[in-house]
C-alpha cells in the first residue's frame, strides 16, 4: 500500500519496533470499533491542547507508514486523512483495516500512542425459513393446528452473529424462544392456538452491536371439530325460507356454499352460511346441500343436506260437543320441514277467520300437535266447520273438522234408545240367520257361547248404522239418527271391537275368530280414535 513511502523512513521504523514491546506490557485501552463502509477516527492519545508533528503507522509484521502532519508527505492512501491536526480519519473502512495502529508525536519530547481498531461487518440480512406452512394471499403464513413447524434462521456477519428467535403472542410481551446461541433453528411439534403470533429472528453482531431482524406472522388455523349442521327455518312473514348452515369451532370462519340437489345449482356462497329463498324456489321434497370449506379442513369440504317438506295433517273428521260442556279438537301435524305454524280457523259464518285464544277458546300447542278446546259449547255459535291449517314456506295444508253441538241426553232417552237398538239388532240378526245357512248358525253357536254372540250381533249392527250416520251427518240428514249417535258416544270403546267380530264372521273365518278374539279386542283400542287423514293443498 505505502510501498513508495516506507523506504524513506527506515530510522523511524527501527525506533518504533523497539518501543512496541513496552506498550504491549502496559496493556491497551479498549479497541476502537468501526464498521465496514463506515468512517472511523483514531485519536493520537487522549490529550487536549496544542499538538506536535504527528506520524501514523500501521503495525504489521513491519510498521507501515500511513500519514504525517508534515504536508511534505502524502498519505499512503486517499482514504486516510488527518483530523484535528493529530487524529487519523479512515474513510470507507474495509475488513483489512482491522489491526493495531501507532501514532508518534514529536513536540518537546517524542511520544508514542497505540490504537487497536476492530472492524465489524453486518449482519445485513436475515434468512428465515418456516416450513410446512401455507401462505395467505397477503403473504401471512398459516399452519394447521397440531402440525409440525420447522423454524430456521441464518445470517452472516463478521464476527459471526448471535441468532435468536423471539415469539410474541398478541397482547403479550416478547419472550425469547429457542436458543440465543448461533444455533438458529428449532421445531414446534404440535402447533396450538397459543403459538399464534409474531416470530422474530434477531441476528446480532457481537462486536458492533448491529442488529437485524425479520418478523414473520404465523397464524394457527384449525378446522371445525364436528360436522356442519344444516337447518331450514321460516323467516319473517312465513313466505321466505331461511337456510342456515352452522359449522362452528374452526378458525378462521369457514365459507359456505348452498346448492340445490340434485343438480348442484348454486343458491349462494357466504361467510355466514345463511341464504333466503322465496316460495317460487321451493317445492315439496326439494333438497338443499350446504358445503362448508375451511382453509385447513378437508379438501372437498364437509356437507349436510336439508329436505324441505310440506305438512301432513291428521285429525278427527268430526267431533261432538254437548251444549254447555267442553270439547277438544286435536290436529296432529307431521312431516313438515321447516316446522309448520299451526292455526285454527272457522268458516261457519265468517270464512277463514283465525281463532284467537280467549275465554271461550283455548289453544295449546305441543310440538307439532295443536289442540283447540272450546269451552261451554253453544249450538248457535260453535257448531260448524273448524279448519286446522299448517303453513310453512313449502306449502299450506288444511284439514276440516265438523263439530256438532247436541243437547245433553237424559237417562230415559238412553234406556229407550238402547231398547230400541236391541230390538232392531234382534231383527237384523234374525234376518242374517235366515240369509245364511243354518249350518253356519250352528257353527257360530259352537264357537261362541250363546249369550256373547247375541251381544255381538246386536251391537254390531247398531254400530254399522252409526258409522254410516257419521258419514251423512254432514248433510244433517235426519234429526232422529243424530239422537242415536248422541247416545252411542259413551259406548265408543266397545263398538269397534264388535265391528271386528262381525267382519270376521262375514268372511267366514270363524275358527280363527275364536282364537283371535282377544287379540282383536286389544287392537280395537288403537282403532277407536277413528282417525281420518286428509291432505288438501290450498
Ligand atoms: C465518511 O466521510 C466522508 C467525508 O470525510 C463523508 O462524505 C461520508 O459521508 C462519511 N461516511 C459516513 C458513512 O459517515
Ligand atoms: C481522557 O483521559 C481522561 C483522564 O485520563 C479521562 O477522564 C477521559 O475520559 C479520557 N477521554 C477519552 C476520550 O478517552
Ligand atoms: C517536513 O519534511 C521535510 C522533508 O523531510 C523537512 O524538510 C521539513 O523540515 C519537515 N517539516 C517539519 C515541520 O518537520
Ligand atoms: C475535532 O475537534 C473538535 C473539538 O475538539 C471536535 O468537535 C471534532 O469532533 C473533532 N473532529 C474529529 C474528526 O475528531
Ligand atoms: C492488536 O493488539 C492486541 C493487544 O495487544 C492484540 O490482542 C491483537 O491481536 C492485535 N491485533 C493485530 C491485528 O495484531
Ligand atoms: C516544551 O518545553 C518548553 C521549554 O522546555 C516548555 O516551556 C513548554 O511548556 C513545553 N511544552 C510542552 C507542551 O510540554
Ligand atoms: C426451508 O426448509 C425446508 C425444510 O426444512 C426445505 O425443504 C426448504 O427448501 C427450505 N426453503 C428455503 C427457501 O430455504
Ligand atoms: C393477512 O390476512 C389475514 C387473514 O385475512 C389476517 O389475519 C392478517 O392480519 C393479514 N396480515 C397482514 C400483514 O395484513
Ligand atoms: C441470551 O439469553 C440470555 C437469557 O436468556 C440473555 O440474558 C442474553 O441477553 C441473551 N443473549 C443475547 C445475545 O441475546
Ligand atoms: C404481528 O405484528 C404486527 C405488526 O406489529 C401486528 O399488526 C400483528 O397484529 C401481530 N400479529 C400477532 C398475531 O400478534
Ligand atoms: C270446561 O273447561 C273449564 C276450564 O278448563 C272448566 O273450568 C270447566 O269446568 C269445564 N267444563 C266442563 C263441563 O267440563
Ligand atoms: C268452509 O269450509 C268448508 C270445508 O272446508 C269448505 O268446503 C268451504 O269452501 C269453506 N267456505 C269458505 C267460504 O271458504
Amino acid at each position: 500500500m505505502a510501498a513508495g513511502v516506507r523506504p524513506s523512513r527506515p530510522q523511524v521504523l527501527v525506533c518504533l519496533g523497539v518501543l512496541l514491546a513496552r506498550w504491549v506490557a502496559a496493556g491497551l485501552e479498549a479497541p476502537v470499533i468501526g464498521e465496514v463502509h463506515e468512517n472511523v477516527t483514531l485519536h493520537c492519545g487522549n490529550i487536549s491542547g496544542p499538538r506536535g508533528l504527528v506520524t501514523w503507522y500501521r503495525d504489521d509484521s513491519e510498521p507501515v507508514f500511513l500519514l504525517s502532519s508534515n504536508s511534505s508527505f502524502r498519505p499512503a492512501e486517499p482514504r486516510f486523512s488527518l483530523a484535528n491536526g493529530s487524529s487519523l480519519h479512515i474513510k470507507a473502512l474495509r475488513l483489512q483495516d482491522e489491526g493495531n495502529y501507532t501514532c508518534r508525536e514529536v513536540l518537546n519530547e517524542t511520544r508514542w500512542f497505540r490504537v487497536w481498531l476492530r472492524v465489524a461487518r453486518g449482519p445485513y440480512e436475515v434468512e428465515v425459513n418456516i416450513s410446512s406452512t401455507g401462505t395467505l394471499p397477503n403473504g401471512t403464513l398459516y399452519a394447521a393446528k397440531g402440525s409440525q413447524v420447522d423454524f430456521s434462521c441464518s445470517s452472516r456477519s463478521w464476527p459471526p452473529p448471535v441468532v435468536e428467535w423471539q415469539f410474541r403472542a398478541p397482547d403479550s410481551s416478547t419472550e425469547p424462544f429457542g436458543s440465543n446461541l448461533t444455533v438458529s433453528s428449532f421445531i414446534l411439534l404440535l402447533m396450538s392456538q397459543n403459538l399464534q403470533g409474531n416470530y422474530t429472528c434477531l441476528a446480532t453482531n457481537t462486536l458492533s452491536g448491529r442488529q437485524r431482524k425479520v418478523t414473520t406472522e404465523l397464524l394457527v388455523y384449525s378446522p371445525p371439530p364436528s360436522a356442519p349442521q344444516c337447518r331450514a327455518e321460516m323467516s319473517q312473514g312465513q313466505l321466505t325460507l331461511q337456510l342456515t348452515c352452522r359449522w362452528d369451532g374452526g378458525y378462521p370462519d369457514p365459507d359456505f356454499l348452498w346448492t340445490e340437489e340434485p343438480g348442484g345449482v348454486a343458491v349462494g356462497t357466504s361467510k355466514l352460511g345463511v341464504e333466503m329463498l322465496n316460495q317460487s324456489q321451493l317445492s315439496d321434497g326439494k333438497k338443499f346441500k350446504c358445503v362448508g370449506s375451511h382453509i385447513v379442513g378437508p379438501e372437498l369440504g364437509a356437507s349436510c343436506v336439508v329436505q324441505i317438506r310440506s305438512a301432513s295433517l291428521v285429525s278427527e273428521p268430526m267431533k261432538t260437543c254437548f251444549v254447555g260442556s267442553n270439547v277438544t279438537l286435536t290436529c296432529q301435524v307431521s312431516g313438515a320441514y321447516p316446522p309448520a305454524k299451526i292455526l285454527w280457523l272457522r268458516n261457519l259464518t265468517q270464512p277463514e277467520v283465525v281463532i284467537r285464544p280467549n275465554g271461550h277458546y283455548l289453544i295449546t300447542q305441543n310440538g307439532q300437535s295443536s289442540t283447540l278446546t272450546i269451552r261451554n259449547c253453544s249450538q248457535v255459535l260453535d257448531e260448524g266447520y273448524y279448519v286446522c291449517q299448517a303453513k310453512n314456506p313449502v306449502g299450506v295444508r288444511e284439514v276440516d273438522i265438523w263439530l256438532s253441538v247436541k243437547e245433553p241426553w237424559n237417562i230415559g232417552g238412553i234406556v229407550g234408545t238402547i231398547v230400541s237398538l236391541l230390538l232392531l239388532g234382534l231383527a237384523i240378526i234374525s234376518g242374517l240367520m235366515l240369509y245364511y245357512s243354518p249350518v253356519f248358525c250352528w257353527k257360530v253357536g259352537n264357537t261362541f257361547r250363546g249369550q256373547d254372540m247375541g251381544d255381538v250381533m246386536v251391537l254390531v249392527d247398531s254400530e254399522e248404522e252409526e258409522v254410516e250416520e257419521e258419514d251423512v251427518a254432514e248433510e244433517e240428514e235426519e234429526e232422529e239418527e243424530e239422537a242415536d249417535e248422541r247416545e252411542e258416544s259413551p259406548k265408543e270403546i266397545n263398538k269397534h271391537g264388535h265391528i271386528h267380530r262381525v267382519t270376521a264372521l262375514v268372511n267366514g273365518n270363524v275358527d280363527w275368530m275364536g282364537n283371535g278374539l282377544q287379540a282383536l279386542q286389544d287392537d280395537s283400542s288403537e282403532e277407536q280414535s277413528d282417525i281420518v287423514q286428509e291432505d288438501r293443498p290450498v
